[in-house]
C-alpha cells in the first residue's frame, strides 16, 4: 500500500474519533507486514485517564486478531473543525507500544494526505526499553 493511501485511511479513521472532552480527533492506520490494514481512532472517557489513543486502538485491534508484524502507521490529528492538519506526533505511551511490536525501521507517517512526513521508530523512540530486537536500547 502506498503512503498516500495509508494516510487517507488514517484520515477516514479519524471520522469515528470519540473526543467530546479534548475535541482533538485522531485517526491511525496501521499496516501489517502482510498488507492487512488496521485502523483506530481516539476514544475518550469522562474519567480522562481512561482515554485510548488512536494508535493504541489500532495496535489492540491488530494484536487481538493475531497480527504482530507491522511495517508502517499513518497518524492524522487535529481539532474538531480542522480541515488541514499540522503534524500530530504519537505520544510517549504509543511509541512504547510500537516498540513492543515493531522494529527500528518501522515507518511513522505524520501530517495529512497533502503533506506526509516520514519518520522511523528509531528516530522517535531512540534507546527504548523492549524485548531484544534491533532497537539498540535496553532489553529484557
Ligand atoms: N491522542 C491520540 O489519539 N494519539 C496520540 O498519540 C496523542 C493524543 C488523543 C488522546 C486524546 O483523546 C486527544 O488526542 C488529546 O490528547
Amino acid at each position: 500500500m502506498r503512503d498516500l493511501e495509508l494516510m487517507e485511511a488514517a484520515l477516514r479513521a479519524r471520522e469515528a474519533a470519540y473526543a467530546p472532552y479534548s475535541r482533538f480527533r485522531v485517526g491511525a492506520a496501521l499496516l501489517s507486514s502482510d498488507g492487512t490494514l488496521y485502523t483506530g481512532c481516539n476514544v475518550e472517557n469522562a474519567s480522562y485517564s481512561l482515554t485510548n489513543c488512536a494508535e493504541r486502538v489500532a495496535f489492540g485491534k491488530a494484536v487481538s486478531e493475531g497480527m504482530r508484524s507491522f511495517s508502517a502507521i499513518a497518524i492524522v490529528g487535529g481539532c474538531d473543525d480542522a480541515s488541514d492538519f499540522s503534524l500530530c506526533a504519537p505520544c510517549g505511551a504509543c511509541r512504547q507500544v510500537m516498540a513492543e511490536f515493531c522494529n527500528a525501521d518501522f515507518r511513522i507517517l505524520l501530517g495529512d494526505p497533502s503533506h506526509i512526513s516520514v519518520y522511523t521508530l528509531a528516530e522517535l523512540l531512540p534507546f527504548s526499553f523492549s524485548l531484544e530486537k534491533d532497537q539498540g536500547g535496553t532489553s529484557l
